[in-house]
């Protein structure tokens, strides 16, 4: 694409990080248009990690949360157009019909509309006591009543659960975590550190109860009679559930591009089935060059950099999407953090998983595909160069701290013999 003249407008619905991270990347890219950053929330552009960690107990860390300073988007001539739900998108005459009756033109449509929340049928959003969290306004309902909060049960055990499992007990409240497959966060993990994760939270007096659901739901005094699958009950005051996501791809579909469950779908550029339309971040199956295969990620790092990359590519050109994606989970005084891959067909440990200080190579064959660790970050760093690589590193060496793996790896790749 051209960069633009004053008439033709870039258009931009879901104002999350993929969205700002598209906007911004637009405009550095030299597009010199209109470029319009649509939302259906109220509030501009907030970051999601700290509503299930800070933002349930610290008053500071509401007022850290946009994601970029309120005068960025009029300097860099971003109009916000908050508040505002994308009904229809015609894809004939270009333009983009919200729910307040407005429209706006496009020369080039991005779709940033990230995902929505699994819903438990049988406790759905808005009975009494029960919360999901996605938005700032989940996480202001639920940090209200914590303070009130004595016993809290939350339905699954991913990346949400566990953090507010962690930020509950941390409070003193009594937690059960119910999880429906044998192992938490089985989804992003390898088994050493779901056994892990597991451990801490046992330590902390989190009860977690794998292969468990929830069959039965009464009201009990203010809270609630829970039947388990397994046929025991558990009363709880307030209920938290967090069962995973699903991409909005309703507004896609209903304008006839190609989209799955998987989300809405993609070439390495971010393009639709439609040349003028783009598709980034979490709702996007994309296809990823390194990888060699369509993928949809869920995390920060994905959402920034599909972004940005979708903005950049669609005004000034460029190389397929090949980045590596990753996530980091704050839990008491644990920090996760994954890169690539994150089981292989060998997950080798180096450090000591006793001592809470570790880092996982995940290996398939002999190269080093992806790396976890945890409260291990200058292993992360070594590893993260290691994966960007595909290193082929002995096991042997991996798994001994006291190799600095860093120097290893200088000295070998300088070595005529490797
Ligand atoms: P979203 O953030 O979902 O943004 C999409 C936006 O589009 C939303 O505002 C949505 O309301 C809007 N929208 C949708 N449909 C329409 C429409 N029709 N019209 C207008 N607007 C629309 N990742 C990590 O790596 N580490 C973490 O520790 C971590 N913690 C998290 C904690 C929580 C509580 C949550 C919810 C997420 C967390 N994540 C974490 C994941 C990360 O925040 C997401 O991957 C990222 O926000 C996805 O960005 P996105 O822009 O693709 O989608
Ligand atoms: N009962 C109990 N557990 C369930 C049930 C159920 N009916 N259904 C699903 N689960 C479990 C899954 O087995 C899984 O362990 O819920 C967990 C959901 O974990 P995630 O898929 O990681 O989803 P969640 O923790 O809700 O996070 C949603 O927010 O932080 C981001 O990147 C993260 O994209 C993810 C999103």
């Amino acid at each position: 694409m051209s960069t633009g003249t004053e008439d033709e407008a870039i258009l931009i619905i879901g104002a999350g990080l993929a969205g700002v991270s598209a906007a911004e990347s637009v405009r550095k890219a030299g597009f010199a248009g209109r470029v319009v950053l649509a939302g259906d929330e109220p509030d501009a552009p907030y970051d999601r990690p700290p509503l299930s960690k800070s933002v349930l107990c610290s008053a500071e860390a509401l007022s850290n949360l946009e994601l970029r300073d309120p005068a960025f988007y009029a300097e860099n001539g971003i109009e916000l157009k908050l508040a505002s739900t994308a009904e229809l998108i015609e894809r004939d005459s270009r333009r983009v019909h919200f729910a307040d009756r407005t429209s706006v033109p496009y020369k080039k449509l991005v779709l940033t509309t990230g995902s929505s929340l699994r819903i438990l049928p049988i406790l759905p959003p808005g009975m009494p006591n029960v919360f999901y969290l996605r938005r700032l306004s989940d996480a202001l309902a639920l940090r209200e009543a914590l303070p009130q909060t004595c016993r809290m049960m939350i339905v699954g055990a991913g990346v949400i659960g566990l953090e507010v499992a962690a930020t509950a007990r941390t409070l003193g409240i009594a937690v059960t975590v119910l999880e429906a497959a044998a192992t938490p966060m089985a989804r992003a993990m390898c088994p050493t550190m779901c056994d892990f994760i597991l451990g801490k939270h046992a330590d902390h007096g989190v009860h977690i109860r794998t292969n468990t659901t929830v069959v039965n739901v009464d009201r009990f005094g203010a809270g609630y009679r829970v039947t388990l699958s397994d046929g025991d009950s558990v009363d709880t005051d307030v209920i938290v559930v967090g069962i995973g996501v699903v991409p909005n791809i309703g507004l896609a579909a209903a304008a006839g591009l190609t989209v799955s469950a998987n989300g809405i779908h993609v070439n390495e550029f971010g393009q639709t089935s439609d040349e003028n339309v783009y598709a980034a971040g979490e709702v996007a199956f994309h296809y990823n060059h390194r990888a060699g295969q369509m993928d949809r990620q869920e995390n920060w790092l994905h959402a920034a950099a599909h972004g940005e990359h979708v903005g950049r590519t669609l005004v000034a050109g460029g190389p397929g999407y090949n980045e590596i994606s990753g996530y980091w989970s704050d839990q008491f005084d644990f920090s996760i953090q994954s890169f690539g891959m994150p089981k292989g067909d060998r997950d080798v440990v180096r450090g000591s998983v006793t001592n809470g200080s570790f880092t996982i190579f995940h290996l398939v064959g002999d190269v080093v595909k992806g790396v976890s660790s945890i409260n291990a970050a200058r292993d992360m760093r070594t590893g993260k160069a290691l994966v960007r690589d595909s290193a082929r590193i002995p096991e042997s060496v991996l798994s001994d701290p006291s190799i600095d793996l860093g120097k290893w790896r200088q000295s070998a790749m300088t070595s005529p013999a490797v």
